[in-house]
């Protein structure tokens, strides 16, 4: 008797267990794109001066980090903002503060320290991690110092330079060697009709954030077959002062590609 009864129970137990079994949801996080910008692109995207030396001091002459940011592979969109009353706190990043300063600092005029940006991106995608703080910036840290974008470039002969262009063909086939297909080049331009300028560069990393992995959906780049590699000179960042909030005005019809 008690068997009897107990059989259709386990059933009905293993087809939930089946529903729920990992294949991913169209809604779930299941890979990073780790995003890092070239400052050179940046401070280049308009016709003055748009960077400023941070308050926290010079950052590195290299790609800074953008974010580490939670994907869906299937719909290929971001996941973000998974927590309703985000909490942050910077006392959480002390071990990581000098690379913080380093390699994931804003130079936006005005000068500022950093943190407005670190806390919306912690917002956005870290609480989609399942990492807490510390362990989410720590890896995005550590994935860009094991890239070292830098150095692939150099190492392929691709180097900061305001007069010369590159092929978009070249600086992709850089990253082949120890990236494979993990990678996707974007480009920003100096108003619509300027030069195609390597700005980010985007790259695909497993969902523990450990490994670089070939990118679930292959996107294309929007770069021009000639791509500019602007050079980024952290000496020679302004710290703001009067002159740029008066020209913050014009700043209003900036174009962001
Ligand atoms: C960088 O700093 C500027 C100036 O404080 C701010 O307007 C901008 O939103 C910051 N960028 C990010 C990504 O937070
Ligand atoms: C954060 O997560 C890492 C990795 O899971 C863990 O080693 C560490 O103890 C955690 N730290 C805190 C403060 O919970």
């Amino acid at each position: 008797m008690a068997t009897s009864k107990a059989l259709p129970l386990l059933f009905l137990l293993g087809l939930l267990s089946l529903a729920s079994s990992p294949t991913t949801a169209a809604s779930e996080f299941d890979f990073f794109y780790l995003s890092l910008m070239w400052p050179g692109a940046y401070c280049s995207s308009s016709f003055w001066s748009k960077c400023c030396r941070p308050t926290t001091g010079k950052p590195a002459l290299d790609f800074f980090v953008q974010a580490l940011e939670t994907y869906n592979s299937i719909t290929d969109e971001p996941v973000t903002k998974c927590s309703t009353q985000c909490r942050f706190s910077v006392n959480a990043l002390r071990d990581l503060i000098d690379d913080l300063y380093a390699y994931w600092t804003n130079v936006s005029c005005p000068s500022n320290n950093g943190r407005q940006q670190w806390e919306r991106v912690w917002c956005t995608y870290g609480t989609c991690s399942g990492f807490n703080q510390t362990y989410y910036f720590q890896r995005a840290l550590a994935l860009r110092a094991k890239v070292d974008l830098l150095c692939i470039l150099k190492n392929n002969g691709i180097v900061p330079s305001s007069t010369k262009s590159y092929t978009l063909e070249d600086i992709q086939n850089a990253f082949i060697p120890t990236l494979g297909f993990s990678t996707v080049v974007e480009c920003n331009q100096k108003w619509w009709f300027g030069d195609y300028q390597l700005y980010k560069i985007h790259i695909c990393v497993s969902s523990d954030a450990k490994s670089i992995i070939s990118c679930p959906i292959q996107k294309s780049s929007n770069c021009g077959s000639k791509v500019k590699f602007l050079p980024f000179d952290p000496n020679a960042l302004p710290i703001s002062n009067l002159a740029d909030l008066m020209i913050k005005m014009p700043a209003a019809i900036d174009i962001d590609v």
